[in-house]
């Protein structure tokens, strides 16, 4: 099997320990030969590297780990890269969750004008990445995670259209299916789904198991009398738990599909405007809970010398996943995952030129999707809307036009309100004035 060298941008994020330990429980899979670590914060990098060079020395001492704040280090001769980086910190995702909050909408790192600030923000450092890779390793797939993940895919797919080696995934359809096969007590493997949508906004229509039952009818049942919760809920935080048990208010609704739980956000507008406080936000509670835990275990790993029995892994899926996906593609074996990628008929009346989100088979060649068809008015409305919205979002990055932007603010579900739209562009304007040249 190859051994491959792979660079991991955003190192020193809180998920790369998770990811890491899945690479070294992946070794069989997907085989290794260099990793680099490399962020622009060397101080973050420089702990969550350590933890690294320990974990490698005991789990796969054949592996060379580097880490580094060096791009030409980082993005030379690479066969993988794992994307996922936060422009701007957890203190520019603070002010895109408040910002909006004290103005009456949704503050959410990936919906509404959250996503939307934090999405001018990720596309101009994703846009650089990209360059600087393909100078050094034109031929490295480029695996991306970094949020919000529908606008830097549709972003990425508008800059570089020829790009075929780019791929935009989430882990929450995986989170959901996981938490789902814990429901019905089924192996998650076993289980094929059908789903369609865009990132953070697709419902789940079928879930197959391997005597081809769909599951869904049932699992259904099971939310709609039980309530849902997810599958790793003793390591989950208060509003997460909270979020998941929003899928059986959005199942009462709409019994159709099962849906992501991001809807909360554009189906609930008011009623979750009011749950939330703008003085105390998720990036409190991650700031709290997720990334104070990542640093002190690893830093008392490094300390220790040893990471055997260390509990330095959030949310198992996460890391499985990301190494799947690589081995996938590497080993040509085709498996199943929901990805994102350009429409182009696959869900046959939405526009070609969206990044929706569908199952798809991975291999050397990337992703075959699917083909969904039709989808129903309801469903259709609303992506078109959030599709308009994210596109005019890119458009205002493209060309740095502040009518795009608000329209885009104006059209999203959590906003509507076209003085609202104003009044929350030019605070975020303000925010942003370090990171949005164009619209300064
Ligand atoms: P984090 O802030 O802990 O980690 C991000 C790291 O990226 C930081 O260390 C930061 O210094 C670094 N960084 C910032 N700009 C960079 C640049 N231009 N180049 C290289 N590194 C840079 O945040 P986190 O909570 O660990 O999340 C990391 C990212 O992964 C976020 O974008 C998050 O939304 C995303 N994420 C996505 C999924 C998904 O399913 N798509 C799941 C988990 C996390
Ligand atoms: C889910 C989403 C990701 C998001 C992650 C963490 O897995 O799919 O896109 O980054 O949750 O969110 P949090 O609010 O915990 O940082
Ligand atoms: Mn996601």
């Amino acid at each position: 099997m190859k051994k491959n060298n792979i660079v991991l941008v955003g190192g020193g994020s809180t998920w790369t320990p998770g990811i890491l330990k899945a690479m070294t429980t992946h070794l069989d899979q997907f085989g290794l030969n260099q990793v680099v670590l490399y962020d622009v914060d060397q101080k973050r990098q420089e702990v969550i590297g350590e933890f690294a060079k320990i974990l490698f020395k005991e789990e796969a001492p054949e592996v060379e780990v580097v880490y580094t704040t060096d791009k030409e280090v980082a993005y030379k001769e690479v066969d993988f890269v794992f994307c996922q980086m936060r422009t701007g910190g957890f203190d520019m995702r603070e002010k895109d969750e408040k910002i909006p909050l004290q103005h009456g909408v949704i503050g959410q790192e990936t919906c509404g004008p959250g996503g939307f600030s934090y999405g001018l923000r990720s596309i101009r450092d994703m846009e650089e990445m990209v360059r600087d890779v393909r100078l050094l390793s034109p031929d490295a797939w480029i695996l991306n995670y970094t949020n919000p993940a529908a606008i830097v895919a549709l972003a990425l797919d508008k800059i570089f259209p020829k790009e075929d080696k780019i791929l935009n995934i989430c882990d929450q359809p995986v989170n959901l299916l996981r938490s789902y096969s814990k429901l019905i007590d089924h192996d998650v493997n076993k289980l094929e789904p059908v789903y369609f949508g865009l990132n953070h906004f697709g419902w789940f229509t079928h879930i197959y198991d391997e005597t081809g039952r769909d599951r869904a009818p049932e699992l259904k049942e099971i939310i709609l009398n039980g309530g849902f919760r997810p599958v790793d809920a003793e390591q989950r935080d208060q509003s997460w738990l909270e979020t998941y048990a929003m899928v059986e208010d959005m199942l009462k609704d709409f019994p159709d599909y099962l849906p992501n739980t991001y809807l909360q956000y554009y189906l609930y507008p008011e009623y979750k405007v009011k749950k939330l406080d703008p003085n105390w936000t998720r990036t409190d509670e991650v700031r709290e809970g997720r990334e104070k835990k990542v640093f002190e275990e690893c830093r008392r790993i490094v300390d220790n010398g040893t990471a055997r029995d260390s509990k330095v892994v959030h949310n198992d899926a996460h890391g499985d996943m990301m190494v799947e996906v690589a081995a996938s593609i590497a080993n040509n074996e085709r498996k199943t995952f929901i990805v994102m990628v350009r429409n182009d008929g696959i869900i046959a009346n939405l526009p070609d030129d969206s990044m929706v989100e569908v199952a798809a088979t991975l291999g050397a060649n990337g992703p075959q999707p699917y083909a969904v068809g039709q989808i129903g008015t309801f469903y259709k409305g609303l992506i078109e809307n959030q599709h308009a919205f994210e596109k005019l979002t890119v458009e205002a990055y493209m060309e740095g036009s502040y009518t795009k932007a608000l329209q885009a603010l104006t059209l999203n579900r959590t906003v509507v309100d076209a003085k609202k739209a104003r009044v929350v562009l030019d605070a975020l304007i303000e925010a942003n004035k370090d990171y949005w040249p164009e619209l300064n």
